[in-house]
Order: C-alpha cells, then sequence, then structure tokens
C-alpha cells in the first residue's frame, strides 16, 4: 500500500493507494473513526457496481451504513440535490458525530463533500474516488462545490477529508472517455513537475496503456498534488500552478455547453496556452508539439473550433480566478518548468490573441 500524507495546518490526512483495497475499506475506516453511523454517497452509475461491496466491508467492522444514491451526472451538482441528501439524513437521524463517505467520480466528490461541510456545519468526510479524474485530483486537496445555474462550482467549501482510499482497479468499469479525461489532468500534472511522472507519461500510447499504469500514474499525480496544496491549501500562490491549461480550457468547457469534458477542455487549453507563449518566445521551442504528442497518443481532442468564438474572451475575462482586474496565466516555459504572467483583465484579449492558435 503506498501511503501519501498530507498534512495541512488544521488537518493532515493520508491518500492510501493499492489495488483492490476497496475490499479493505472496513479495516481503513475503522483505523481513523471511532463506530458510527456512514452516509454512503454514490451516483446511479457507481451504486450498483461498489456502494454494496463498500458497505459490506464497513458493516463488517460495526458501522451502520445508509446507502444514498443520485442520478448521475454534473447536473446533480446542485442545490435540489444537496437538499434531498440532507433531508434523507435527517430523516435517518444522522447527527455531527456520523459521517459521510463519497463513492464515486468527481461529481460525487464535490457533492458528497461539500454535503459534508454543511450538514450540522460539518461532520466527518472520506474520499473514495472512483474515476480517474478523482482519483488523480479532485478527492484530494479539499475542495467541495455545487452549481448554481450555469456557473460551476459557484457554491462551496474548503472541506478536507479525514481519509482518501484509491482502487486503481474501479477504473476497469470505467467508459474509455471518462478514463482518458482524466488522462488530461495526468498530462497537465507531468508537464508541470517533470521527473518520473513525465517519463512514465511519455510512454502511454493509448487507453489500455492508461489502465495497466493506472495505479503509478495515481501515485505520483497525487503526490504533486499533495505537495502544492500543503504548500498553499486555499490558493493563494503555489496552488495557482494546478490551473495550468484552465483559463482557456474552461472558457471553451463553457461555451462546449456538455459536449467537452473537463479534462478534454483542459488539453484543448495547454495546447492553446503554450502555443501562444511559445510563439512569444516566453516558452521553448516545440514544446506545444511535445504535448500534442502525448496528448493525441491517448486521443484526446487538442484544439476546438470554440477557440475562434469572440465569446471566448467575455468567459475568460469573467473567470472567477481574476483577482483586482488581473489574471494569472499559467504556463510552462519547458517540461518541468511551471511559471505564472499576471495580465490585466483589460489587456487579455491582446495578450493571448487565440487568432495565431490555429485551429
Ligand atoms: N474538487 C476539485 O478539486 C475538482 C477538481 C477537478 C474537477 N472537479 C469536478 O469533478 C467533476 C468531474 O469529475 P468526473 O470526471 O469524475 O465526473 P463524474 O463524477 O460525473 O464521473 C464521470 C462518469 O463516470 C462514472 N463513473 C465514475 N466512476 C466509475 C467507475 N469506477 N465505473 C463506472 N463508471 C464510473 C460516473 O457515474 C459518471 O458517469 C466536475 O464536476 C468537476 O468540477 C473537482
Amino acid at each position: 500500500m503506498k501511503i501519501i500524507k498530507v498534512e495541512l495546518p488544521d488537518h493532515s490526512y493520508n491518500v492510501e493507494i493499492e489495488n483492490g483495497v476497496l475490499n479493505c475499506t472496513g479495516q481503513l475506516v475503522s483505523s481513523i473513526w471511532s463506530k458510527r453511523k456512514i452516509a454512503l454517497v454514490s451516483d446511479s452509475n457507481v451504486a450498483p457496481l461498489y456502494q454494496d461491496r463498500v458497505a459490506d466491508a464497513l458493516e463488517s467492522v460495526g458501522f451502520t451504513v445508509h446507502n444514498y444514491q443520485f442520478p448521475a451526472g454534473e447536473a446533480s451538482k446542485s442545490l435540489e440535490v444537496l437538499g434531498n441528501l440532507t433531508r434523507e439524513m435527517a430523516a435517518d437521524g444522522f447527527n455531527r458525530d456520523d459521517g459521510v463517505i463519497a463513492l464515486g467520480g468527481g461529481v460525487t466528490g464535490d457533492l458528497a463533500g461539500f454535503l459534508a461541510a454543511t450538514y450540522m456545519r460539518g461532520i466527518s468526510l472520506i474520499q473514495i474516488p472512483t474515476s480517474l479524474l478523482a482519483q488523480v485530483d479532485s478527492s484530494v486537496g479539499g475542495k467541495t462545490a455545487v452549481d448554481l445555474d450555469n456557473t460551476k462550482n459557484i457554491i462551496g467549501a474548503f472541506y478536507q477529508p479525514d481519509l482518501v482510499i484509491i482502487d486503481s482497479e474501479t477504473l476497469q468499469t470505467l467508459k474509455t472517455r471518462d478514463l482518458v479525461e482524466g488522462y488530461g489532468e495526468i498530462v497537465k500534472v507531468a508537464a508541470l513537475s517533470d521527473g518520473d511522472l513525465w517519463k512514465l507519461v511519455q510512454s502511454i500510447n493509448s487507453p489500455a496503456d492508461i489502465l495497466a499504469n493506472a495505479k503509478e500514474l495515481s501515485i505520483h499525480s497525487v503526490q504533486y498534488k499533495a505537495n502544492v496544496v500543503m504548500g498553499d491549501e486555499k490558493e493563494g500562490g503555489l496552488r495557482q500552478l494546478l490551473n495550468f491549461g484552465h483559463t482557456i480550457g474552461h472558457a471553451v468547457e463553457a461555451l462546449a455547453d456538455g459536449d467537452l469534458r473537463h479534462g478534454e477542455a483542459v488539453s484543448i487549453g495547454m495546447v492553446a496556452i503554450t502555443r501562444i507563449f511559445e510563439e512569444k518566445g516566453l516558452s521553448h521551442e516545440g514544446l506545444t508539439q511535445t504535448l500534442i504528442d502525448r496528448l493525441e497518443a491517448v486521443g484526446l481532442p487538442v484544439t476546438s473550433p470554440l477557440l475562434e468564438s469572440p465569446a471566448v474572451f467575455d468567459k475568460i475575462k469573467n473567470d472567477k480566478k481574476n483577482r483586482d482586474g488581473h489574471l494569472n496565466l499559467i504556463y510552462v516555459h519547458q517540461i518541468g518548468g511551471p511559471a505564472i504572467k499576471s495580465i490585466p483583465s483589460d489587456d487579455i484579449q491582446d495578450f493571448l490573441d487565440i487568432k495565431t492558435v490555429k485551429v
């Protein structure tokens, strides 16, 4: 079992990664939680696959488990679904000494995480991510949220879990598109961090390669994210680096109106921002193509006609990472060499000059 420690001033926890570890959920949870009632929250795809197995493991060591299920999909990251889950927990008599376990992808982690953050002003939380995106990214770091109208993650909280359990074997039931989407975030981390992860990424040439190396990919990605989060829990500085590819990516994702997954949009965003910085001489020559090669190897999109839409700039200017009239653009000048360039929001259109990004 690989254990990665996330040590924060007010809350420390382990991320435990091993193939098949789902069967040991009972022992792992009982090593940190006293016997209590657990709200085991999953979506309608994950629940039939894994919820009973996890519930049985927890009950076998003395926990009382209530299974809750919500419809799969981003639309469930809503106040309405949050309200329904809260109502169910209240009806089942949950109190502040009980706990929530999020078993599922990033939607489940964000929704059930925010449920834990807000139920009776906060009860204990454990994350068991089952999608690649959730295993390598969203389950670690404590960001929880729901969407409102068309604005993603607008209502949320930083709320750290007590434990994260990652079983790479659960990825075997994930659809290929979902697997590949999560890999977009891995390439992002590899480009930021260089070293062993970039070496591993260079050997990944198909979705099957992603699956075969999932545990190692998770270990490296989680270690990088844990280091960044430990250096900057609430995104004041270092944590901004994780937004590489996200400024343009979020804009394209919003304009795609559900047709692009998050990791796909990040893939397009990483290539676009790198091309712009390479053309300005701020990134090494050939870096854009290096990234394209790695992303295309698994079938990720590297460009989009949406980049030509003038609406891209409206989205970028309204990016919630915009602070004091400035937007911090994250780029890499070489693999393993991330940097931040702060641009006044009013100048962003001239600076990005997206017309130069060949579609
Ligand atoms: N909190 C953070 O730091 C953070 C970071 C990045 C993204 N996110 C959020 O994560 C969400 C996207 O995450 P996602 O891509 O995991 O979406 P998701 O949770 O919707 O999962 C994608 C699909 O895979 C299914 N699924 C998950 N695990 C499965 C498994 N093992 N077998 C079969 N099917 C499975 C789900 O039911 C869903 O249909 C977005 O809402 C995004 O905002 C949060």
